[in-house]
């Protein structure tokens, strides 16, 4: 069983914050499980992050489907929510049962999280219903990014602030097990932080939510192209990366990689065992 469940984020609320990372690949997973991160969402941000879309809404179910499996590998105590792209839950409710079952069944995720408000309590109570744990999303919700149109702070009017808390009210009633806040004023996130039973995760949403999360393109300084304000780098690995690229490129132009100390002697013990991964490297 994992460290992390359902159970155990829930009842984190009001006294362990919680991380959340976005991973895409089992490696990149690995890592943060072995740091300690609690949840690590697939998030469909892959499509940008990784396919070079300009939004998450070309992301396909296959997508998610494979890159949710390739995280799953690498995990062993985290919990991983993969992310119901575009379309793979919004025409109906077998839709989503559908699709959200093929994320736990095919790639191995834990739980699913849907966008949407109290519009979606029936999804909600739908797939809890038929044992799939579900994580919401209020606030600014990139597959809505044509209708609310561009990445704005949500929440702002009297009104917008109002259908958030009700929002939050409903999809807690509903059965969620946590609540991405994303892009909203940090007092009314507090707010609904205060007037929830599940764990709110923040992304641009302050410091009162009881856990955050980010892209981890974007906490790495993998993203040159844009840095929101809510953003903190914990590294630039970006330029550290192009760096070691160009050494590479000079070192194989002018012959100075492979060195000796790269290369192999004639006659290995079994020529075999230098393609087999799992081996131990030949001495
Ligand atoms: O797709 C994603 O990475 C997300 C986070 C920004 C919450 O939904």
């Amino acid at each position: 069983m994992k460290t992390w469940t359902v159970t155990r984020i829930r009842q984190a609320k009001g006294k362990q914050k919680l991380a959340c990372l976005t991973a895409y690949d089992c490696s990149t997973a690995r890592m943060m499980d072995e740091a300690g991160i609690p949840l690590i969402l697939v998030g469909d941000s892959l499509g940008m992050t990784v396919l070079g879309y300009e939004s998450t809404l070309p992301v396909t179910m296959e997508q998610m489907l494979h890159h949710t499996a390739a995280v799953v590998r690498g995990v062993k105590n985290a919990l991983v929510i993969a992310d119901m792209p575009f379309l793979s839950y919004q025409p109906s409710l077998e839709v989503g049962i559908v699709n959200a079952g093929r994320l736990l069944k095919e790639a191995g995720a834990d739980a699913v999280k849907i966008e949407g408000g109290a519009f979606r309590a029936d999804l909600v109570r739908a797939l809890t219903a038929n044992g799939i744990p579900v994580v919401g999303h209020i606030g600014l919700t990139p597959q809505s990014i044509r209708e609310l149109g561009g990445y704005k702070l949500q929440g702002r009017t009297a009104p917008a602030a109002d259908q958030l808390r009700t929002d939050a009210r409903v999809l807690n009633e509903a059965g969620i097990f946590a609540l991405v806040l994303e892009c909203i004023p940090a007092p009314l996130a507090a707010e609904i932080t205060a007037a929830t039973t599940t764990p709110t995760i923040g992304i641009g949403a302050g410091p009162g939510c009881d856990g955050q999360v980010l892209v981890s393109h974007d906490m790495l300084g993998l993203n040159e192209q844009f840095q929101p304000k809510f953003v903190k780098a914990y590294a630039q690995l970006a330029p550290q990366m192009r760096d070691a690229f160009a050494a590479y490129a000079r070192d194989v132009a002018n012959g100075t990689f492979p060195a000796p100390e790269h290369s192999y002697d004639p006659l290995p013990e079994s020529p075999d065992a230098l393609h087999n991964p799992l081996a131990p490297p030949p001495v």
